[in-house]
């Protein structure tokens, strides 16, 4: 508030004494309506270019010139302390803004989130897959890889298929590059002659991969899945072989469910058999899954041939072993209930979105 005409200096502190109770009283206002929008307005009101404290400024122009200095000092003095104090406030004004925001806009990490759309699923192959191995592993087995394109040697001849055996018919075999002598291989089995060239025997590996045969019907496509698994050591003998299979398919399927060898023939084995597992849908009354047998047709296996042994040149005095293969795209048609086994393959994705994530 002025005191009335003085010197020209008392004038002017008096103004400024005014400017600093006007901000006061504004700053007091402030606080109950905090926002970066109102401390801007009164850095215009106060030094902005027609502000207060700029008029002040201008009223310099007008002094003595002895009081100038003097006067100007405390102008500037008020400038910068009101610069300071409207920076502090508008500091203030921004973290209150920012607060309210993340109050009125708070994110509920507790809402379940939308699973119905754009999540993939898992193959119903490879769940199966999963499955198939995880039990495996937990008998101990290994899980190793093998060529899909091989050569005849390791599918064939190596696992004692003669030259003449129907097997190696063009109708069963595609056939790749000069002499035939390339081909997609037609079973897992050529893993064992991969890996027994390879490893030392003990040996105890399960192989899963894709195979290929010209063949496509319900239940047959070009490409298919099989597991090939394989024992070598001392003193293995059918035993050993009857109780990994047991262990094995009552751990998948259940434990109530019986196994049982049928005599067969494969050529890398001897004695070789097929192994059945009790229809997953009647349990043995028999129906049309297991056409009436009350048995479900899952593989092959058998003693490992002394002449696989040989080409790979291992000791067959010394070593024995047991062998078995099978379909993981059947297992898969027979846990889910698949009445066409070519569904597997043609990528619908209504058909492979109804299996679960997980197995
Ligand atoms: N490789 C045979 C097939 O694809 C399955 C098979 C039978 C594998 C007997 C084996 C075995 O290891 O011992 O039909």
């Amino acid at each position: 508030m002025s005191e009335g005409k003085g010197s020209p200096l008392q004038e002017t502190t008096s103004k400024v004494a005014d400017i600093q109770l006007g901000l006061q009283h504004d700053l007091d206002a402030l606080k109950t309506q905090l926002s970066p929008r109102a401390v801007e307005d009164l850095k215009v009101k106060y030094l902005g270019r027609k502000g207060q404290v700029t008029a002040l400024m201008e009223t310099l122009k007008s002094l003595p010139k002895e009081e100038k200095p003097a006067a100007g000092k405390i102008i500037n003095e008020l400038r910068q302390k009101l610069e300071g104090e409207l920076e502090i406030w508008r500091q203030k004004a921004e973290d209150h803004a920012l607060e309210q925001s993340l109050t009125q806009h708070k994110l509920d990490i507790s809402l379940p989130v939308q699973t119905t759309t754009g999540q993939g699923s898992l193959h119903p192959v490879t769940l199966m897959r999963r499955v198939l191995l995880a039990e495996f592993r937990r008998l101990g087995f290994t899980v190793y890889d093998g060529p899909e394109v091989d050569l005849d040697f390791y599918n064939f001849s190596a696992l004692n298929f003669k030259d003449d055996h129907p097997a190696r018919d063009m109708q069963d075999t595609f056939f790749i590059g000069e002499r035939a002598k390339t081909i997609l291989r037609t079973h897992t089995s050529n893993i064992q002659i991969h890996a027994m060239m390879v490893e030392q025997a003990p040996l105890r590996i399960v192989a899963p991969g894709r195979t290929y045969r010209c063949d496509s019907d319900l239940t047959h496509t070009p490409m298919f899945h099989q597991i090939e698994g394989f024992v070598v050591d001392e003193g293995i003998d059918m035993g050993d072989m009857k109780g990994v299979i047991d262990r094995f398919l009552k751990a998948v399927f259940g434990q109530d469910l019986a196994t049982r060898l049928r005599p067969s023939f494969f050529p890398f084995v001897e004695p070789g058999a097929e192994f059945d597992l009790q229809c997953v849908a009647c349990r043995g009354k028999g129906c049309r899954i297991c056409k009436q047998t009350g048995w479900l047709e899952l593989g092959g296996l058998g003693m490992i041939h002394p002449n696989v042994f040989e080409a790979v040149g291992y000791d067959s005095d010394r070593y024995t072993g047991f062998a078995f293969g099978f379909g993981i795209d059947r297992i898969a048609m027979l846990r889910y209930g698949l009445a066409d086994l070519r569904q597997l393959f043609e990528g619908n994705q209504q058909f492979l979105g109804q299996f679960p994530i997980h197995p």
